[in-house]
């Protein structure tokens, strides 16, 4: 059985988006593609507090952060230990924006002041059992941009010892109906499309998919496309 100390070891191997086969989901191409979603929907939403759920090494919030300079809190979270620290030194001069090192899959997870905007991207099939997932969309802010890889047929439920990480590896990809399904609990708005192809070398059958959640809808997943739109 992994613990979470195990998978925080197991996740020190990627931190910094460049070495091992194990990163294809940092190739800036597809990180691009991220980003021509956020910086758009950010615009559209103009969030006064932000959250990345998951974030990893920060990323997608440093780029918005270049972006932007209207936000009056800013929150990063990871179960990892080792972005987390690095996250607090790097941004300890500026009150407002925190780390926190939080695991998603604890139902008892603090959410610390709520959130106009939540992103969460390549992380939610990590949240092996749908009754955690259920709780956690529950908590989510009232809108919430996430990118999840997806099954394009069968939801697969792994736990095996990865050849390509040479490392535990466990997940669940559900299929885009389930998280609809379960997202549409708590939103009355849930758009998705295809994001981008990117999957470890072992698994083939599954694909990246945006997915935009509002409580009230005030921007179409549809019009975050079109830069000269938000441009203008
Ligand atoms: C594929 S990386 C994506 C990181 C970041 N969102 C990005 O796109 O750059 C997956 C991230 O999820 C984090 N993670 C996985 N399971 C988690 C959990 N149960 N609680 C918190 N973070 C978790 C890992 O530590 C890792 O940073």
């Amino acid at each position: 059985m992994n613990t979470t100390k195990d998978k925080s070891k197991y996740w020190v191997d990627l931190k910094d988006n460049s070495q091992t086969v194990s990163t294809s989901w940092a190739d800036p191409r597809r990180f691009f593609c991220d980003v021509g979603h956020i910086v758009p929907l950010v615009h559209s939403l103009k969030p006064i507090s932000i959250r990345d759920i998951a974030c990893g090494n920060g990323r997608h919030i440093k780029v918005l952060l270049e972006f932007f300079d209207y936000f009056k809190n800013v929150e990063l979270w990871d179960f990892n230990s080792i972005y987390i620290d690095k996250l607090k030194r790097y941004y300890s001069k500026q009150s407002h924006i925190n780390a926190y090192e939080l695991d998603l899959s604890d139902e008892e997870c603090y959410f610390s002041h709520g959130s106009d905007l939540d992103l969460c991207f390549g992380s939610l099939h990590y949240i092996l059992k749908d009754d955690p997932l259920k709780v956690f969309f529950g908590r989510m802010a009232s809108t919430s941009f996430i990118r999840v890889p997806c099954s394009f047929e069968n939801r697969i439920e792994i736990d095996t010892f990865s050849e390509d990480l040479q490392a535990p590896y466990q997940a669940t990809y559900r299929t885009v109906e389930e998280y609809i399904e379960l997202l549409s609990l708590h939103y009355d708005s849930v758009e998705w499309k295809y994001a981008y192809d990117v999957s470890f070398d072992s698994l083939h059958n599954t694909r990246q998919i945006y997915i935009l959640c509002q409580k009230e809808k005030n921007v179409s997943l549809e019009s975050l496309e079109e830069w000269g739109h938000w441009l203008a």
